[in-house]
């Protein structure tokens, strides 16, 4: 019988469009003449540009999360993983908020990985950076809680439980033991100010660590974070923090591995995750063929590798080895780099490249 693989693809806003065709043409590319698998894509168009068209919102939690219909999420539901892009959250006007809560929430997807690398001929810091950041996402100040008081005062909320800070430290200490490196997670929390809220965070940390032995449990303040970050990066296992200082925390780490062009990143629940780049919809460079693609490659690979372990199949951890060889080995070479990162290629000259590799890759691995 047939593999089959459902993809959810959001084309979102500003470079959406122009790296999700990327990424499923990647796809296309490695399944290619497949027999046993099919790798199936459902159209999922959320974001602003869908609003413009649709006026569609959901209700929740007190706000209208713009973009997102009942419909598309029952939709999404039929699928295996989402790979997206970016969605442009800043344009919505006041009463709307960007739709990814949402998803978050009614998916589950609580624990947002941020891998922190330096990857060959990109600007990184310091070379061999390697450590990975997770990030709870279904609570915390960045759920788009907020409530008008009156005309003076407006109050954002942010939700600390321990179900949710257990289930992201255990899963942070789960990525500590398969990564099998220095063997500590950081757990990143301002219990000094919030005693009760991050305190919480912090309990679930040395709770989970008791399962551990074999893991440190290391706690750090989050304003002295950017500054180790900076200074000995190289201190850095697993990460676990919060989602609010787990998004500012993650624009450092991609600056110090060469920026967020290169930054990928997977949300995983226990039932379903989706893929995207750490960046945005970066409107400034929308429609002119320089976005660069690194960071949609490398989601890509973390997806296949996901769906590799929950699907059982060898081949999906062949391909998303192969698609990863291919960047690195283009950014080895030198000669296509994007401009973001010091070169001249646009989207598609880069993309050409890896392209050429894969097909080396995969004429090897089919034929030898
Ligand atoms: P951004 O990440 O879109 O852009 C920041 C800077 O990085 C810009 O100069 C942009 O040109 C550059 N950049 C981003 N991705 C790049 C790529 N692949 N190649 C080359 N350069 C790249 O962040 P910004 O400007 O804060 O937000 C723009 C919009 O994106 C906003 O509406 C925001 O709400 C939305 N956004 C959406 C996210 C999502 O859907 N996951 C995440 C972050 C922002
Ligand atoms: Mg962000």
């Amino acid at each position: 019988m047939k593999n089959i693989i459902n993809i959810a693809y959001v084309p979102g806003d500003g470079i959406g469009p122009e790296l999700i065709k990327v990424a499923i043409d990647t796809i296309d590319l490695l399944f290619q003449d497949l027999k046993e698998i099919k790798v199936n894509f459902t159209l999922c168009d959320i974001g602003y540009d869908t609003w413009a068209k649709t006026e569609e919102f959901i209700f929740e939690y007190g706000r209208k999360f713009g973009g997102i219909s009942e419909e598309k999420i029952k939709g999404i539901s039929n699928t295996d993983a989402m790979l997206y892009i970016a969605t442009s959250g800043g344009d919505f006007p006041t009463e709307f908020t960007t739709p990814f809560p949402v998803l978050r929430r009614r998916f589950n997807v609580f624990a947002n990985v941020r891998p922190a690398f330096s990857y060959p001929n990109t600007p990184f810091l310091k070379k061999d950076i390697d450590f990975v950041l997770v990030r709870e996402q279904t609570e915390g100040m960045w759920m788009g809680e907020e409530k008008v008081l009156d005309s003076n005062v407006i109050k954002a909320t942010a939700t600390i439980s321990r179900d949710a800070s257990m289930k992201v430290a255990k899963f942070a200490f789960e990525m500590a033991r398969k990564r099998n490196k220095l063997k500590k997670v950081t757990c990143i929390h301002k219990e000094n100010v919030l005693k009760y809220a991050f305190g919480e965070f912090v309990k679930s940390c040395e709770l989970v660590a008791k399962e551990y032995e074999d893991i440190a449990l290391e706690k750090m303040h989050t304003d002295v974070l950017p500054f180790e970050l900076i200074r000995n990066p190289h201190h850095f296992d697993v990460i676990v923090t919060t989602n609010m200082y787990g998004d500012i925390i993650s624009g450092e780490t991609a600056a110090i591995t060469g920026g967020l062009g290169v930054s990928p990143s997977g949300e995983y629940g226990d039932n379903y995750a989706i893929f995207r780049p750490v960046h945005g919809s970066a409107p400034d460079i929308a429609g002119k063929n320089i976005a660069n693609p690194i960071a949609t490659f490398l989601s890509v690979v973390m997806m296949l590798e996901w769906l590799g372990d929950r699907k059982e199949m060898e081949l999906l951890h062949t391909f998303s080895m192969i698609l990863k060889k291919s960047v690195i080995e283009t950014l080895k070479e030198g000669k296509s780099l994007p401009q973001d990162i010091g070169g001249d290629a646009t989207t598609e000259e880069f993309k050409v490249e890896v392209w050429k590799k894969i097909k080396d890759y995969k004429g090897g691995f089919i034929n030898g």
